[in-house]
């Protein structure tokens, strides 16, 4: 459930109406809906204590939506942070994340990156390899720390959707075997800079199955069992992110209350804490890119152009995944709906949101929202051909508040400078 819905044949977030934010802010603009940030995360903590989990941590991917004002929303609700840089961290701090709620996952930190997580007091460190687990060591050690490591581990399940946002294969690369972790987690818990508490995974991103996930957290039991019986001390699994979500074109996702009850059947009489890291399950559907059109362009052969002042530079999914979103305009015009090739200004052919898409009848000025776009929208933003970042808008009941504004030209070109020789 959402809490973007049509008032009085307008199309409105909470209480406010589309229309308005465009008018004030100016297109293209994210809007994001606080209600159902809150009650997406409401629902996945509460059928998750259902369960009769202890405490569960839910890390919030910042990676889906790493807006402070976003962050925040969640944070004031209890939800914790799984971050992958520095930049990551520095937000989740800013939103006011306990630092003992921040996990910090990904293959590639560095060792400034690790001694500011360390010094900030981050819950624990993901260790995606041998070489990532020594770094953390040396760098704990350098600082007179111990570092809480979990060992993040490749289940080897393939778990559907894009093979871009696949990551629970063998061939991806991210984490080490069930083999692999076993003797890393021996080779950590003698290591004087780090103290393994757990182990993690995470297999993929928007998944619609739950099969996949009941293979790779069952076997990820059996080695918390394993490594229990070999006498090593676990605190906590981290079953990682990765509840796909309906985008309209896809199999319905599980439920929040189908997975949760697949975690409890997993994970029944494990006595371990259990992390999670979801992001688009929270995110994607309490927010939505709004864009209006420029023209329209028909050709004579035969095309249809609906062309919008939004691009792939603010919502690179379809151009990256295929991925489909639906489009909705603010306000409806009655007729029979026309197919439309629906593409940005920029200078690519890949700029196409979808093609031969059946919308109400639509003209130049009208306004449109792209759903479904608050998980790796303006996150995955740029400003490609030079187009100013995309703004950020947050609602909340009948108010509304920028939470990123959009950068003027002169805020754009003042990042840059001529070399010493060219002045
Ligand atoms: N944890 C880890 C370690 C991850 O790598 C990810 C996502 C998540 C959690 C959150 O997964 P989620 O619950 O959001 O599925 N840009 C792509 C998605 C990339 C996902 C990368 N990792 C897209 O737009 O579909």
């Amino acid at each position: 459930m959402n809490h973007f819905e049509l008032q009085g044949g307008e199309l409105a977030c909470e209480g406010v109406p589309l229309s308005r934010i465009a008018e004030a802010v100016g297109t293209p603009v994210y809007v994001y809906s606080t209600a159902t940030l809150e009650r997406h995360f409401t629902v996945l903590r509460d059928a998750l204590t259902d369960q009769g989990l202890k405490d569960p941590l839910i890390a919030f991917a910042v990676k889906a939506n790493s807006n402070v004002a976003v962050l925040r929303t969640l944070a004031a609700l209890g939800a914790g942070a799984d971050v992958v840089s520095e930049g990551e961290v520095r937000r989740a701090l800013a939103a006011g994340v306990p630092p003992e709620r921040i996990v910090f996952s990904g293959v590639g930190k560095t060792e400034p990156e690790v001694a500011f997580a360390l010094e900030a007091g981050v819950a624990e460190i993901n260790v995606e390899s041998e070489p990532e687990l020594h770094l953390v060591n040396r760098v704990a050690q350098q600082m007179g720390r111990r570092a809480a490591v979990a060992i993040r581990v490749n289940p080897d399940v393939s778990a559907g959707g894009h093979a871009k946002i696949s990551t629970g294969k063998a061939d991806n690369k991210f984490g080490v075997s069930f083999s692999e972790a076993e003797r890393l987690y021996a080779t950590a818990s003698n290591l004087a800079g780090v103290r393994p508490v757990g182990v993690a995974c995470h297999i993929g991103s928007q998944i619609t199955e739950l099969a996949p996930m009941e293979a790779a957290f069952s076997k990820m039991r059996g080695l918390v069992e394993r490594l229990r019986a070999e006498g090593m001390g676990l605190e906590r699994l981290d079953l990682g992110g990765g509840l796909g979500v309906p985008y309209f074109n896809q199999p319905a996702p599980p439920s929040p209350a189908d997975y949760a009850a697949m975690i409890g059947r997993v994970t029944k009489g494990l006595d371990i804490q259990l992390a999670f890291e979801p992001g688009r399950v929270i995110a994607a559907n309490a927010g939505v890119l709004v864009s209006r059109v420029i023209h329209i362009h028909e050709r004579p052969e035969g095309r249809r152009f609906l062309v919008l002042d939004a691009a792939m530079n603010d919502l690179i999914r379809p151009a990256m995944y295929d991925a489909y979103h639906d489009i909705r305009p603010l306000a409806p015009r009655p007729g029979e709906p026309l197919a439309y090739d629906v593409v940005g200004p920029i200078c690519e052919t890949g700029d196409t949101f979808t093609r031969d898409r059946l919308l109400p009848p639509l003209q130049a000025g009208d306004l449109v929202a792209f759903m479904t776009a608050g998980a790796y929208g303006a996150a995955m933003a740029s400003e490609y051909n030079s187009r100013p970042l995309v703004p950020e808008v947050l609602v909340k009941g009948d108010q509304f508040a920028v939470v990123r504004p959009r950068p003027s030209y002169d805020d754009m070109l003042e990042r840059e400078r001529a070399a010493p020789w060219q002045a």
